[in-house]
């Protein structure tokens, strides 16, 4: 370590200056939602930051925003005693009984008339935080509402909150505010889950709260949760004079304050209030599940106290709960690609939440038997996070005599075989390969969009194609003929046409979407990318072997072993073989032999998102002009194209040296290159 007389008092102030800027641009960006720099430029100051750190480590304080994941994986959470206790509040759902709030307040303040804050209710998880000299030092959990538990280095990961406020905070304060998710990083997430095999998120509060509970802050990091806060708990030496003065106050030291808020300064312009945002809930990219009404000026809360259980100057009204009674007409069983059995409720048709639900997935068959739902049941539906109906439970007092159990299928409903238990999940299957509803999941999922995209190719006539046995297997679409598809039903020539047209046009499809398109289990669209990217042809990728697999950037041992583990069968290999012959390409984008190479012998690696490219695109463009595209950079990578929100990729190539093109650098040297 550098002795500290060593650091110069230019570096200091370079030290200073770059900190500052980091924490400006983190506040903007996050409590703000703008941006004066891209990202590149941002993470150019980051690792400036880091690397002044690494040389000086005695610059770097607690406070820094390097230090977001500091902490190391924990066994457990120490308990946190509340300096002032966190009270729940009381709920309201109608008109009715907001206006009884409104008449409890105004007596209590003998006849003076109060002004109202109507804000969201956010649907996360409550916190408190804390910050001494305005440097944030703890935060914890509710828990039960005296004593919580201490996850201050998982809150620390949360971008939205600053670890230094501006201005000037008093020097002892304790916040108060909600951590939530928003929708589409719940999206993302799920995304990743699904590509890994891993059963998805339900909603954002339980994904939310799960997260902040996770025991390694890496993890937590991951997962990106945001923040706004509501209140301040504690102002050691001066205490706001008003619910509007605290949210500015907030805002003024680099809080995320939410913005959806309104002054009102009569009850009823608070119901209006309400109204207007239970039918605007969903233009919101996160969830509410309410509204939360506050008597604005400090001096009339303090009049009207607390009970036992909560503030008498606030109330929350909660949105009429979004659930419907319906009659549950039918259990269906379906199978998927990989035999899993999926119990289905098919139900009477019901307005819910905007649409008419018919339809509700049952997950599997242990929550199916906890929840003992029965055929003819009226049972509750639910919009869970807004989009996906969810059956709730049986109402009992109206269950039909006669009404049974619904009994574990043992055998498979479509081909008869035996089902077998996951040994580690809650999961039914369907072993045999053979079995014509797998076979035709398959083929679906062979021909779907994200994969070998063939239009027109859909269930209807992928189940007429198995059931005459003239498909078995991909391979068999290839060798399919006018009169072939003229017979099926509702097939007329000129649609035949256009779908042997469409066969035909997937030939040229490059690998990585055959490989998607292929059904091996943990592989999805992004790792299918991955694994064509860095073999480029169906040949060298089923003969690598399992350790170099797992080599690669984001390939695990579970994908590469799945992986290898498919092309060691030889069924599978057999398959590819017909594929081939069939005439598909099997290689990653088409290589222009005839045309100039300027990128011969350079390699290029893709990341961030692109706005003119697609993956498969600037791949094939790389690769056309006779370029390597590679997964992960390493010394031998010579460029690396750095689209938005490039992470770690970015920070090693600028680490190695590597050239750095942004997406226009690399038009332009595509402009020079052809
Ligand atoms: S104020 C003593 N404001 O709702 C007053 N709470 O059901 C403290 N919540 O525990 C609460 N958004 O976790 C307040 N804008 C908001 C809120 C909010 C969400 C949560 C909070 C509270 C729960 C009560």
């Amino acid at each position: 370590m550098a002795p500290s007389n060593m650091v110069s008092s230019i570096t200091r102030e370079r030290y200073a200056e770059l900190k500052a800027d980091v924490e400006r641009h983190t506040r903007l960006y996050y409590a703000e939602a703008r941006s004066e720099i891209s990202d590149l430029e941002f993470d150019a100051l980051m690792r400036e930051l880091e690397h002044l750190e690494t040389e000086y480590p005695e610059l770097r304080t607690q406070d820094s925003p390097t230090q977001r994941v500091g902490g190391e994986a924990i066994e457990g959470f120490e308990t946190v005693l509340h300096r002032i206790p966190m009270l729940s509040i009381d709920n309201t759902y109608n008109a009715a009984e907001l206006r009884e709030f409104d008449a409890r307040v105004r007596k209590g303040l003998a006849g003076e008339k109060p002004t109202y804050t109507a804000e969201l209710k956010l649907d996360g998880v409550a916190i408190s935080l804390r910050y001494e000299n305005g440097v944030f030092v703890r935060a914890a959990t509710r828990g039960d509402g005296m004593r919580g538990d201490d996850v201050t280095q998982n809150a620390r990961t949360i971008q939205a909150l600053p670890l230094r406020l501006q201005g000037n905070p008093p020097v002892d304060l304790e916040i108060r505010g909600e951590v939530f998710m928003r929708t589409p990083e719940l999206e993302r997430l799920n995304r990743l889950r699904e590509e890994q095999g891993e059963e998805p998120f339900r909603n954002p509060r339980n994904t939310a709260a799960g997260t902040l509970k996770l025991l390694d802050p890496k993890m937590v990091a991951q997962r990106r949760l945001d923040l706004y806060v509501y209140d301040i708990a504690l102002a050691a030496d001066r205490p706001p004079a008003s619910h509007t003065e605290t949210l500015r106050d907030l805002e003024h030291w680099g809080l995320p304050v939410n913005p959806n808020r309104d002054c009102c300064t009569s009850i009823d312009e608070a119901i209006y209030v309400c109204n207007n945002w239970d039918r605007r809930r969903r233009d919101l990219d996160y969830e509410i599940d309410g509204m939360v009404i506050k008597v604005d000026a400090a001096a009339q809360r303090l009049r009207l106290g607390s009970t036992s259980k909560s503030p008498r100057w606030v109330i929350a009204y909660k949105f009429p709960a979004e659930v419907a009674a319906t009659q549950l007409l039918d259990i269906k069983v379906q199978v998927g690609k990989s035999g899993a059995l999926t119990p289905v409720a098919e139900m009477a048709p019901v307005k819910l939440a905007g649409t008419i639900v018919k339809r509700a997935t049952l997950h599997n068959f242990e929550e199916l038997a906890k929840k003992d739902l029965r055929i003819g049941d009226t049972v509750e539906v639910q919009k869970a996070g807004e989009i996906i109906p969810q059956v709730l439970r049986a109402i009992l007092e109206k269950r039909p005599l006669d009404a049974l159990p619904f009994p574990i299928p043992e055998i498979c409903p479509v081909c008869g075989s035996e089902t077998h238990k996951d040994p580690d999940g809650a999961f039914l299957r369907c072993l045999n390969l053979a079995c014509p509803a797998q076979a035709k999941e398959r083929l679906g999922h062979f021909a779907s969009r994200k994969a070998m995209d063939i239009d027109g190719l859909g269930p209807a006539i992928i189940d007429q194609l198995v059931d005459r046995g003239l498909v078995h297997d991909p391979s068999d679409f290839y060798r399919l003929d006018a009169a072939a598809l003229t017979a099926l039903e509702r097939m007329a020539e000129k649609s035949a046409a256009n779908l042997l047209q469409a066969i035909e046009a997937s030939k040229t499809r490059p690998l990585s979407r055959l490989l998607f398109g292929l059904g091996i289990r943990h592989v999805g669209a992004h790792t299918a990318e991955l694994l064509a990217s860095n073999y480029l042809n169906v040949d060298a990728l089923m003969i690598a072997p399992e350790v170099e697999l797992s080599e690669i950037h984001e390939i695990g041992e579970a994908v590469a072993g799945s992986v290898c583990g498919f092309f060691e069968t030889a069924e599978n290999r057999a398959l590819i073989e017909r594929l081939r012959a069939a005439g598909l390409e099997l290689t990653e984008g088409t290589v222009a032999h005839d045309g100039p190479r300027p990128f011969e012998g350079k390699t290029f690696v893709v990341t961030g998102t692109l706005t003119r490219y697609s993956r498969d695109e600037i791949h094939a463009r790389i690769k056309a002009l006779g370029g390597k595209a590679a997964s992960s950079v390493s010394k031998k990578t010579d460029y690396l194209v750095a689209g938005e929100s490039a992470g770690s990729k970015l920070s090693k190539a600028v680490e190695l040296g590597v050239t750095v093109l942004s997406e226009a650098d690399f038009d332009a040297l595509l402009g020079g290159a052809s």
